[in-house]
């Protein structure tokens, strides 16, 4: 049987992984930008996260969501007092579709309304619902269009206004990221975050913050829209939250109640992924990683500004694009091929940096050098 090929795949095989390096089946190292696609939050293979899964594997791997689960509530404790949102609840599952996709039932189920407003270029997630809020019509297959989402351009609070005042009482939910990842590395304005709540609020919409790349402490603050001094509705969360174990999940504001049925998995908030999920941010307290996210990412972007070739940087911590002049558009191949560099990039010319949390000063200087190396090789050949 062969691979359905969805990916265009680098030939690497990558066999091993510690920290923000990985290694190769031929025992080629190379240093991890890219962290697995935002994924790496507390470093690949850590001691605590690794010992945590163990511990966990030899006590219970699986039971049911029929059942109380003692770790699903310390998960729940822990989240509450590192995101700082003491009386949401969480719901757990294991991706960051599936997050989006229960946070938009879940708007739509609380007003009981059916339209969607989400922006140009973003990107949240391949299932059903996910897919159609994502301004990419490539992706989306004819069973998935739906009239019930409106696509405005980010950071244009006039369109916003007018959206919500044209189908007043029709808006379920507003769905944004902080800082928009597929698309190329955007942030939303503190202002347009500020004017989506405010009009969330006017006309009884939910709003929910996509924090499935930009969240998890990756900016510094643990949800990228902290930085806007707003509270959503329903924050998604994937990626970061388990390092790697699939876990995903949903904090939910106190004034949206449950009931029976509304939401359901099977393997969501399995006792693994909660051992993994706790591991990580035991991790983040103890090695002090959101702080670290922020001054790391301020000294990375200015050393970008100042680096020969670059023409722009966008980002926030350990979020960062950047674009190269016109010349040095294999720079991502050359990182990777010469200096043995893992990037990620967006289209069509968009080098996107998402290390690990706990990338260190030196691998941020290695990865410079790098660069600068791979400008001057570049630069020769042009
Ligand atoms: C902002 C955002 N939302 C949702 C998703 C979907 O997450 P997953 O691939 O875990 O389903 C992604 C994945 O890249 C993302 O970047």
């Amino acid at each position: 049987m062969s691979l359905f090929k969805v990916y265009p795949l680098n030939p690497i095989a990558i066999t091993k992984a510690a920290g923000s390096h990985v290694w190769d089946d031929k025992g080629q190292q190379y240093l991890d930008m890219y962290g697995g696609h935002a994924v790496i939050s507390i470093g690949h293979t850590h001691p605590h996260w690794v010992k945590r899964i163990e511990d966990q594997l030899h006590a219970i791997a699986f039971y049911s969501n029929s059942v109380v689960m003692p770790i699903q509530e310390q998960l729940a404790t822990a989240l509450n007092e590192i995101s700082g949102k003491k009386d949401f609840q969480l719901f757990l599952c294991n991706s960051g579709a599936e997050a989006n996709e229960n946070a938009l039932k879940l708007a739509s189920f609380h007003t009981g309304r059916k339209k969607i407003i989400a922006f140009k270029k973003s990107f949240h997630g391949r299932t059903s619902l996910a897919v159609a809020a994502t301004d990419n019509p490539s992706i989306i297959a004819p069973v998935n269009e739906t009239e019930n989402i409106i696509f405005l351009p980010l950071n244009d609070v006039e369109a916003l206004v007018t959206c919500f005042a044209q189908n007043a009482n029709e808006i379920a939910a507003v769905i944004v990221e902080g800082i928009q990842g597929v698309a190329g590395i955007y942030e939303a304005s503190d202002i347009f975050l500020q004017a989506i709540r405010n009009n969330c609020d006017e006309y009884g919409a939910v709003y929910i913050a996509d924090s499935v790349q930009c969240g998890y402490g990756r900016t510094g603050q643990f949800f990228a829209h902290d930085h806007a001094g707003v509270n959503a509705d329903i924050y998604s969360m994937a990626k970061g939250m388990g390092n790697g174990f699939p876990i995903g999940g949903i904090l939910i504001a106190p004034h949206i109640q449950a009931k029976f049925g509304m939401l359901g998995t099977t393997f969501g908030g399995n006792p693994l992924a909660c051992a993994a999920a706790l591991a990580v941010i035991e991790v983040m307290q103890k090695e002090n990683l959101l702080p670290a996210a922020a001054e790391k990412g301020a000294y990375l972007i200015a050393a970008l500004k100042n680096t020969l070739g670059v023409k722009t940087v966008r980002g926030r911590g350990l979020m960062i694009g950047f674009e190269m002049e016109d010349h040095l558009q294999d720079i991502k191949k050359v990182l990777l091929n010469e200096f043995k560099i893992f990037t990620g990039e967006a289209k069509p010319n968009v080098i996107r940096l998402l290390p690990s949390l706990s990338v260190s000063m030196q691998e941020i200087d290695l990865f410079l050098e790098g660069l600068q190396k791979a400008v001057q090789q570049l630069s020769k050949t042009a």
